[in-house]
């Protein structure tokens, strides 16, 4: 097994665009390509027009690899279901700002099971509707597609919120880890490298039939990391 970054950028593997019929497989090879973490895209065909898994899922895949484990939750009604996603044995549990119930106790319940908590933003949500949450989420999800489907093509104006977040004091008093979501490949990785990203996820770039994964995870860590040092 290829150890992951130390200190680097860290790649979080979305398995959105595996064999979904063989996902402890797709475990075990993003794991072997190197990657860091796992992303896992929930998504309940009313946030967004698309169905994925759920908990049951998640709880079945969490033996089958050591990485971690960052849930990110693309449905209307995070609160109902949390306990489940918790128990489910995520590390991290990420859901969006523009969902109509209350956030405030859903970052709470993660938190209090000693989970880390993350908001997300689509696209075109500003920076601003994170800050009534001040102090209650430690990862910002910036979207780069707008959510619901793996493979759509890097939005570089969402990516702009990506440097923003550190330099905003009004979001936060620790250091929150800015996570990019959507359209990830070699050339979009160096740029989201150079506005400060500390972790990128990658669906379909991975899963590119024919293409070696633990390469092309390669070169997608190179360029977001030399973005970074520029
Ligand atoms: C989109 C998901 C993303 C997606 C990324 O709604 O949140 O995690 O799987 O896939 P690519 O890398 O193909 O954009
Ligand atoms: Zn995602």
């Amino acid at each position: 097994m290829e150890a992951g970054s130390a200190g680097g950028v860290q790649i979080a593997a979305s398995i959105l665009d595996a064999d979904l019929a063989n996902l402890g497989n797709a475990l075990r090879r993003v794991e072997q390509a190197g990657a860091d973490r796992i992303h896992l895209d929930v998504m309940d065909g009313h946030f967004v027009p698309n169905f994925t898994f759920g908990p049951k899922m998640i709880r079945a895949l969490r033996p089958r690899t050591r990485l971690p484990f960052d849930a990110h939750l693309m449905i209307s009604n995070p609160a109902r279901y949390i306990d489940e996603f918790i128990r489910a044995g995520c590390d991290s549990i990420t859901i969006h700002v523009e969902i109509d119930e209350p956030v405030e106790p859903t970052l709470r319940l993660i938190r209090r099971a000693g989970r880390r908590a993350g908001l997300a933003l689509r696209p075109t949500t500003p920076l601003a509707a994170l800050e009534r949450y001040r102090g209650l989420f430690e990862i910002v999800l910036v979207m780069t597609v707008e959510p619901g489907f793996g493979g759509q093509s890097f939005l570089a104006g969402a990516a702009a919120k990506i440097g923003a977040v550190h330099a905003d004091r009004r979001l936060g008093d620790q250091p929150l880890e800015v996570q990019v979501d959507g359209g990830i490949n070699e050339l979009t990785a160096a740029d989201v490298g150079a506005l400060g990203v500390d972790v990128v996820v990658a669906g379909s770039a991975l899963f590119r039939k024919g293409r070696d994964m633990a390469v092309e995870m390669g070169r997608i860590r190179a360029a977001a990391d030399a973005g970074r040092a520029r």
